[in-house]
């Protein structure tokens, strides 16, 4: 069977943009029999950005009521909050002590925050937690404790990905096979959804589009989306377009063709909208209303999880027990 495994960092409400490159394309890997999925809450992942304890809190039952609304079925896949697998912080540090400090250094988040240092007129490492520059190592243990070879993610994840296979083939040729080595699946028709302003859509560039907004809100979202000022009737260029991007990764093949035409006929900007609220409404407006009532009963969501955890430990126990005697600090029987 294939393992399939991912995580979403518990930082604030998820958005148009986790539900296409992540959640979606894993709760339907989740329902083909040929595979084993684990999906998890990256709660301590959470840590290095926000140290708001009520969000951090909040953001961990919106994400996993999210998950649960979409329809994932947790009797068939394992879904847990990682902060409840011990195990993960302690492979965190085995894998450390593997890992190359310049594999780090080319880590794009940890760049990217010495790059906007240096543009601020900073020193290089201001600010910058050890928790940030080492980030790739904490994820790459939640990947091979659970030896996933699929892991779906959006783009921006593919480097962290590359990352861990880089430990895991060191830690392998140093003490014996003991990960797979996994493999990123990133979904073509998707790339990396833009948010509001054009710009990837991110919580930490404030453009995202919630995913279960209240209509008149989500309405009033996908109007905000960046247009160049072309007025109806002239033709819309499709591929420099966030709505038409958007569009895309909801619509099927043909209604994608359709649309390209109508861009390229010179449809209105509020009529593509409407139509892009229309289309994004329709197919998550139920699940909208499931979110709600599991949000006012954070008690199920908490046994929920505390299930998914015991799913979990029953495979990061044993598999930890063997790496401490692959390293040596427990006697090698
Ligand atoms: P995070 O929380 O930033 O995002 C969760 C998932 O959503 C995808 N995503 C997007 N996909 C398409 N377009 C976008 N605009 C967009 N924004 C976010 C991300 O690629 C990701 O798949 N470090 C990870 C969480 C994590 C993880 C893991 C993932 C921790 N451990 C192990 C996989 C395996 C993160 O911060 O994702």
């Amino acid at each position: 069977k294939q393992r399939v495994l991912t995580g979403i960092t518990t930082t604030g409400t998820p958005h148009l943009g986790n539900y296409v490159g992540a959640i979606r394309p894993a709760i339907a890997a989740s329902q083909d029999e040929g595979n084993q999925s684990f999906y998890f809450l990256a709660d301590y992942h959470a840590l290095i950005k926000c140290q708001d304890p009520e969000q951090v809190h909040q953001s961990t039952l919106e994400i996993a009521a999210t998950w649960l609304a979409l329809g994932l079925n947790t009797d068939n896949v394992v879904f847990y909050r990682q902060s409840d697998i011990h195990e993960i912080p302690e492979l965190t540090w085995l894998l450390t002590c593997m890992t190359g400090k310049g594999l780090m250094n080319r880590a794009h988040a940890y760049k990217a925050a010495v790059d906007a240092n240096r543009a601020d007129g900073e020193d290089s490492d201001f600010g910058i937690t050890m928790g940030l520059y080492s980030y790739p190592i904490l994820m790459a243990a939640d990947i091979l404790m659970f030896n996933a070879n699929m892991v779906p993610v959006g783009r921006d994840q593919m480097q962290h990905i590359e990352m861990a296979r880089d430990i895991a083939q060191r830690f392998n040729h140093h003490y014996g096979e003991h990960f797979a080595l996994p493999q990123a699946v990133v979904d073509d028709h998707v790339a990396v959804l833009q948010g509001l302003d054009g710009r990837k859509m991110s919580k930490s560039y404030g453009n995202t589009i919630p995913l279960f907004l209240a209509e008149k809100q989500l309405k009033k979202h996908i109007n905000k989306i960046k247009t160049n000022l072309l007025e109806p009737g002239e033709p819309k260029d499709p591929d420099t377009s966030t709505v038409f991007q958007i569009w895309q990764a909801f619509a099927t093949e043909v209604q994608a063709a359709e649309m390209r035409r109508e861009f390229e006929e010179g449809i209105a900007w509020g009529e593509a909208k409407q139509r892009l609220f229309a289309l994004i409404d329709g197919q998550i407006g139920e699940a909208r209303e499931r979110y709600h009532a599991l949000l006012a009963s954070p008690e199920l969501i908490e046994e929920v999880l505390e299930k998914g955890a015991a799913k979990a430990r029953a495979y990061s126990a044993p598999f930890m027990e063997n790496l401490r005697h692959a390293v040596g600090i427990r006697k090698i029987c």
